[in-house]
């Protein structure tokens, strides 16, 4: 059996990893899958991407499509093209697509036209905001799946109301949390300043960063990478405001900052004030075992990610979502998670802020959560090949 697996940006690594070493683990005892990996390229940066190769093993890609950085129809137009002329030469039984980057969109549709099978590992999350470019993504990769295999069974139910049927959907749990339970014990033996002294954004030289002297010094950890929440002026000025003129006066924010980010900052002028403030330690985006650490030992996460919203489940870290939606709603606290929808709005985050300050860690897992969900993921193709 050949499958082509696809990876396209930073989510994707972390998902990607334990299927290889499951399928690794299988080539050593069984019969040959011959598993080839194509990165796109849509994330390119060493920060973005090689450092998650380096820490969490993954071999370099096979093939690397080098679509880089453009707006969405170039990047799923692009990577369209240049998988297509892969699948036409390898001929694989099975693409396996993850989440719900452009990647996931654009290989599983350019699988489906040449009658190539999809799995789509995290199938069935859903916002319902069809503003958001995951959404659509989400939306159309799922439609088109052979095998849709899911991390919650809120996902499941998603699935039915749109008509899937039972037979595609396998419910594996969250491979995303395999990776998490593999590296903990590497993670949690970093020390934070030297993470900080190793990351800091050079701009920021003149900072002393004496707060953490003391290694129980308590910290907001930030991100925040949405075009919903950085790429209008009217939306993150009011936020950055929030930052400097509340939050760094009752804590000090470590926050690894994206390059879209980086470039709206500089671009709406924000970015030379925020430098200059010595409770704002900006950071340069981080390796896995860093950001992981940083989880940790939080006070209290600000986030727009999906991602993070798991693993601050998982490790129980009081947490914001900046969003006024999730596609993980398995996560919020009223469903037993660790974090609170506050959207974009001041007032919202400053009393949920308040509030979540004062909250204790209450780790949680959901059903499958286990650290064996790239086992669960192999067999569910083993079985549907029969
Ligand atoms: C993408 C995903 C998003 C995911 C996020 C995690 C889609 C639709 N979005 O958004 O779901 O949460 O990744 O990071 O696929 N850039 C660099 N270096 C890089 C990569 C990007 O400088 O290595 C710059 C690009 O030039 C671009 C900006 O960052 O200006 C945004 O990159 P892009 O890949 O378009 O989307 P993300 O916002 O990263």
């Amino acid at each position: 059996m050949k499958i082509i697996s696809v990876v396209g940006a930073r989510p994707n690594f972390m998902k990607i990893a334990p299927f290889i070493k499951v399928v690794s683990a299988y080539n050593d005892s069984e019969e040959n899958i011959d598993h080839i990996l194509v990165h796109t390229g849509q994330h390119y940066d060493d920060r973005m991407s090689k450092s998650f190769f380096t820490a969490l093993e993954i071999p370099d890609a096979d093939i690397n499509l080098g679509i880089g950085s453009g707006s969405h129809a170039e990047q799923v137009g692009h990577t369209m093209i240049a998988f297509e002329k892969v699948l036409l030469e390898e001929k694989p039984d099975w693409v396996i697509v993850l989440g719900d980057v452009n990647a996931t969109l654009a290989c599983s549709v350019a699988a489906k036209k040449l009658h190539i099978r999809v799995c789509h590992i995290e199938a069935g999350l859903r916002s319902f905001d069809e503003r958001m470019p995951e959404e659509i993504n989400r939306l159309v990769t799922d439609r088109l799946s052979d095998l849709l295999l899911t991390p919650d069974e809120l996902s499941i139910e998603n699935l039915k109301k749109e008509g899937i049927p039972n037979s595609k959907i396998e419910f594996v749990g969250n491979i995303m949390i395999d990776t998490l339970e593999s590296n903990r014990v590497k993670a949690s033996d970093l020390i934070i300043n030297e993470i900080i002294k190793d990351n800091f954004i050079q701009e920021q030289k003149s900072n002393d960063f004496n707060i953490f002297k003391s290694t129980t010094t308590p910290f907001a950890l930030m991100t925040m990478h949405r075009p919903s929440n950085v790429d209008q002026n009217e939306v993150l000025e009011p936020i950055i405001r929030f930052l400097l003129d509340e939050v760094s006066l009752v804590t000090p924010i470590i926050w690894p900052i994206h390059p879209r980010t980086k470039n709206q900052l500089q671009l709406f002028g924000l970015w030379d004030e925020i430098i200059l403030n010595d409770k704002l330690i900006l950071l340069n985006p981080l390796g896995y075992h860093e950001m992981l650490k940083l989880n940790m030992e939080a006070k209290i996460m600000l986030t727009d990610s999906g991602g993070l919203q798991e693993e601050c489940t998982v490790l129980g870290t009081p947490c914001l979502t900046l969003r006024w939606n999730t596609e993980r709603p398995i996560t919020l606290r009223k469903n037993g998670g660790a974090s609170v929808l506050v959207g974009n709005n001041i007032s919202r985050i400053r009393e949920e802020f308040k509030n979540t300050l004062e909250l204790n860690r209450t780790p949680d897992r959901p059903k499958l959560w286990d650290g064996n969900t790239a086992e669960r993921v192999l067999e569910a193709i083993l079985k549907f090949n029969k």
